[in-house]
């Protein structure tokens, strides 16, 4: 059997009894699964500005995007169960039309996904940092993942990374230069904050924030 290196812990991708039920009986049209994911460009509704986050967690920062940017189309994939079943709840309790989410191991589902150059953005806030030696082939920033994500974005697309593991931040950058990518790294606080940049900024950790810009 062919056994890929997981960018995930697979405690945290188990699914209760509950949010089983829940999610088997989602609505599809909001709810979608890597298995039934065949391409992005169906998914995404008729905008100029569709965004992804990846490993969007327990969701505020997504939602609250997607809440205050009702022009703009977000998808989110993520494999943590609870945040999938949170986020799912409120969308359908506020009847927010402008965000999907999926569940799913975001490095599968770009290698089944044909279409090129459709996000404006894509986020990853907080990517697991796996600092012991011998787990840091878990990484999920790796080059050839970059790449991936680079070709998902349209000319002058922005992706966004943000990491409060300063090694993790020194392999990130390593990898930009050797893939050529122009970039901007700030120290800043950011308008909505996610749940591990709480923690950060609480335990007082530096946060690297990436600006990639796609050139063409
Ligand atoms: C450290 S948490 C950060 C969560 C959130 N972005 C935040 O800042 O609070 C990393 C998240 O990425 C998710 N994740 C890791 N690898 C993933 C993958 N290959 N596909 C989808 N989600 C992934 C994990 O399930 C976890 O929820």
């Amino acid at each position: 059997m062919n056994k890929t290196i997981k960018s995930f812990s697979k405690a945290r991708s188990r699914f209760s009894v509950q949010n089983k039920s829940l999610l088997s009986e989602a609505d599809k049209n909001i709810f979608l699964q890597q298995e039934n994911f065949k391409d992005f460009k169906n998914l995404l509704n008729e905008t100029d500005r569709n965004i992804l986050e990846i490993g969007f967690g327990d969701g505020k920062h997504l939602y609250r995007q997607a809440e205050i940017n009702p022009n703009n189309f977000f998808m989110g994939v993520e494999v943590f169960e609870s945040g999938l079943a949170n986020i799912y709840k409120r969308i359908i309790k506020n009847d927010l039309r402008n965000l999907k989410i999926m569940e799913g191991d975001i490095a599968e589902i770009i290698n089944k996904n044909k279409s090129l150059k459709i996000f404006t953005k894509i986020y990853i806030l907080f990517p697991d940092p796996w600092p012991k030696s011998k787990h840091k082939k878990r990484r999920l920033l790796k080059k050839k993942f970059i790449l991936d994500l680079k070709n998902l974005l349209k000319e002058n697309g922005k992706l966004i990374i943000k990491t409060d593991w300063q090694d993790y931040a020194e392999e990130i950058k390593v990898n930009l230069n050797e893939i050529g990518l122009t970039f901007k790294v700030n120290e800043g606080e950011n308008p909505f904050k996610t749940k591990y940049e709480e923690i950060a900024i609480k335990e007082d950790r530096k946060i690297f924030n990436f600006e990639i810009k796609i050139e063409g």
